[in-house]
């Protein structure tokens, strides 16, 4: 199974969050592959995405997950303009987490999800939360591990 960790990342968190699945699932024995996209942005004033700096193909993996952070309480606009410029053509097992800077994710987090989910059940792709990382949570550790281990199970689950 190749596994594929789609990530919009910008100061690196969401990348690190990715970094640690991947070498958790690979230590499972899975095939991980982790593409990053960064986006440019209107102007030093403005971080609104203009143009996506690579738009990573969705449709080379048996699994996606796909990893964004939290922007102003919703999804990065950059999420948005990435969905809204690929083509899901094969139905694979998709996954989705987010990193946010507050500690608790009533703060943004939730809300973001239930926007991430929904952008992806628009373009025909039934996703489920891996769940979410309180960058600025003592657990975040912890936060991230029990999000890899539940990748594990969750695949691991489907080639039962
Ligand atoms: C413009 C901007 C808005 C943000 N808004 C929120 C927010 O509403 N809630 C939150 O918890 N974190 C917010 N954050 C923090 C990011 O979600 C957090 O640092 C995230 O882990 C960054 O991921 P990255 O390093 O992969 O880009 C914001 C960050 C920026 C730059």
């Amino acid at each position: 199974m190749k596994i594929g960790i789609i990530v919009y990342s910008k100061t690196g968190n969401t990348l690190q969050a990715a970094e640690q699945i991947a070498a958790r699932l690979t230590k499972a024995g899975e095939q991980v592959e982790i593409q990053r996209f960064t986006a440019e942005e209107e102007s030093a004033q403005s971080s609104r995405p203009v143009r996506l700096h690579k738009t990573p193909n969705p449709n080379l993996y048996d699994v996606l997950i796909i990893g964004s952070p939290v922007k102003a309480f919703s999804l990065d606009p950059a999420i948005t303009m990435y969905l809204q410029q690929v083509e899901f053509t094969k139905q694979v097992p998709t996954f989705c987490f987010l990193t946010q800077y507050f500690k608790k994710p009533w703060m943004g987090g939730n809300h973001t999800l239930k926007q991430l989910l929904s952008q992806l059940s628009a373009k025909g792709v039934a996703a489920q939360s891996l769940g979410i990382v309180n960058w600025s949570n003592a657990k975040r550790e912890a936060q991230i591990d029990a999000i890899a281990e539940q990748s594990v199970n969750m695949i691991q689950g489907i080639t039962k």
